[in-house]
């Protein structure tokens, strides 16, 4: 499937062949590296930027054919932009941009020059961040696609090799490799996990798959219908019971804190496999999108296997709640009561508000059996958090200001973002019922905050935060570093949560 560019890290010195890319600044200046050039080539580069009106916009290329007498074939200029101090997150999505400019023009072979270019980060972390986006962007799902074309994300040209020149090679090399190789594996997965159909991920295979992440040395634990009844998860198993195969809750533990013993971290994730609604079934426009309705668990194994691929030093137990949402003789009805694995009793109002029972019983098995010290959920809870944040910001709630503040730092940091929601008494009176101790929807307004509000009767004291990634984990923006449906988003983000701030 993916292919991505071979990334080596290497000595400044001018390449026999390929293409040889040079970053601009915004007022034309080339990086000092060009002044090696003979003088006369250096003449002919200012030359080609004056006449091709090249100004070294943010992002933006020219790309020349170098005169005989030059060993590599081609020239290429990419824009810096006119921002006097571009952060990490920028120097990333300059990579993305190099790799699409690599991409469209064809270009197989390169060697970027990375030299003191400006801003505060350092060369060699712009030279690792560089490489990170770069290889992020070369991301493709095309597995299923067996005619070879041309068009974007269709299968077709690769780019082999790309080669970074820095003065300190061999700590960027040490860099990239410790930060970001096991991140993008991570990432990859949870973007295939996401991009894979339904009829090929459902509950059983992905089952089966996460079981497969044992070689990663993670501890992996599948508990299958039987286990969850007689752990009472009732929520959970009436949104798989319209759906001819089973319902899971799955269970990757990574065990790497010096005191082993210390208490986990939990990340937990919704795993609806499809989500048609059930029996308040969907609106047929878009609801092949519904294959995405998993990205919280796929974003929870993409983040496992990161740490275990990196031996992060921390404790970290990650769970997954795997079902699939069908209208059927035997699903659950619109104004059944079931009682959760916690002893509340739920009315289910609309069987679309599948995704919250799934994780209300996932939330309180988890803190019940391991006691985390902080316990984060992700899910694509609601379309109301798009309505209220657009496809820029993931929605977080969260029971504790400490914990909101370290994500929202994480999402800057990442380029991920998050954007704190308000949660109170005022909006969970909105999901008592007539019938039973809460109903599974709340009413027209504030349907992102009501959805939160039912996971956080689900939560005891645990410092705990809910991620609604509804408008970020599928159908995603595409960007300079993803032009993937399925777009990996959280695994960055709580990657580095957990590395600033419990493996210090
Ligand atoms: N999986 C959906 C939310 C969703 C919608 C995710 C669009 C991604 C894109 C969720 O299960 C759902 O159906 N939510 C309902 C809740 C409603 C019935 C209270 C919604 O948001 O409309
Ligand atoms: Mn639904
Ligand atoms: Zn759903």
């Amino acid at each position: 499937m993916t292919k991505t560019a071979k990334i080596t890290f290497e000595k400044i010195s001018l390449p026999k062949s390929g293409t040889l890319i040079f970053l601009v600044a915004s007022d034309g200046k080339l990086p000092g590296m060009a002044n090696d050039l003979d003088q006369a080539y250096d003449k002919f580069i200012s030359k080609a930027m004056k006449v091709a009106q090249f100004s070294g916009k943010s992002s933006s290329s020219l790309e020349l054919v170098s005169p005989a007498s030059l060993s590599y074939g081609r020239i290429l200029l990419i824009g810096l932009g006119s921002n006097d101090d571009p952060s990490l997150v920028d120097w990333r999505k300059l990579g993305g941009s190099i790799a699409g400019i690599l991409l469209s023009n064809k270009i197989d072979k390169s060697t970027l020059i990375v030299e003191t270019i400006k801003g505060n980060a350092s060369d060699n972390e712009v030279a690792a961040n560089i490489a990170h986006g770069a290889t992020l962007r070369q991301y493709k799902f095309d597995k299923y696609q067996t005619k070879s074309n041309d068009k974007d994300g269709s299968p077709g040209f690769e780019i082999t090799s790309l080669s970074i020149q820095c003065e300190e090679a061999a700590k960027v090399k040490k860099l990239y490799q410790d930060q970001f190789v096991s991140l993008q594996t991570g990432v990859f997965t949870a973007r295939d996990l996401v991009n894979e159909p339904a009829n090929v991920l459902g509950p059983d295979e992905y089952a089966k798959r996460i079981k497969g992440l044992a070689k990663e040395g993670l501890d992996i634990e599948i508990l299958d219908e039987k286990a969850l009844k007689k752990l009472k998860m009732n929520a959970l198993l009436g949104v798989g019971q319209g759906s001819r195969q089973g319902s899971y809750l799955a269970v990757m533990k990574w065990n790497g804190a010096p005191k082993s013993k210390a208490a986990p971290l939990a990340i937990v994730g919704k795993g609806v496999c499809f989500d048609t609604g059930g029996i308040s079934i969907k609106g047929a426009g878009g609801m092949e999108d519904m294959k995405g309705d998993m990205g919280g668990s796929a974003t929870v194994v993409g983040l496992m296997q990161t740490l275990a691929k990196r031996k992060a030093k921390v404790n970290v137990i990650g769970v997954v709640g795997l079902v699939e949402n069908m209208p059927d003789g035997l699903a659950q009805r619109p104004g059944d009561i079931v009682t959760s694995m916690s002893g509340q009793t739920i009315e289910i109002i609309n069987t679309d508000a599948e995704g919250r029972l799934v994780l209300a019983d996932a939330l309180w098995y988890t803190q019940d059996k391991y006691n985390p010290s902080h316990m984060i959920n992700l899910a694509t809870l609601t379309g109301a958090i798009m309505v209220a944040l657009g496809k820029e910001h993931a929605g977080l709630f969260c029971n504790n200001d400490e914990l909101a503040d370290q994500l929202v730092h994480s999402g800057k940091q990442t380029g991920e973002p998050v954007w704190r929601m308000p949660m109170g008494s005022a909006y969970d009176k909105l999901i008592n019922s007539q019938f039973a101790d809460m109903k599974n929807t709340g009413g027209r307004w504030g349907g992102a905050i009501t959805a939160a509000q039912f996971l956080e009767r689900h939560v005891n004291k645990t410092p705990w935060a809910h991620l609604d990634i509804a408008g970020v984990a599928m159908a995603s923006t595409k960007s300079a570093i993803n032009q993937s449906w399925g777009s990996g988003y959280g695994v960055d983000l709580l990657n580095n949560w957990i590395a600033e701030n419990h493996e210090k």
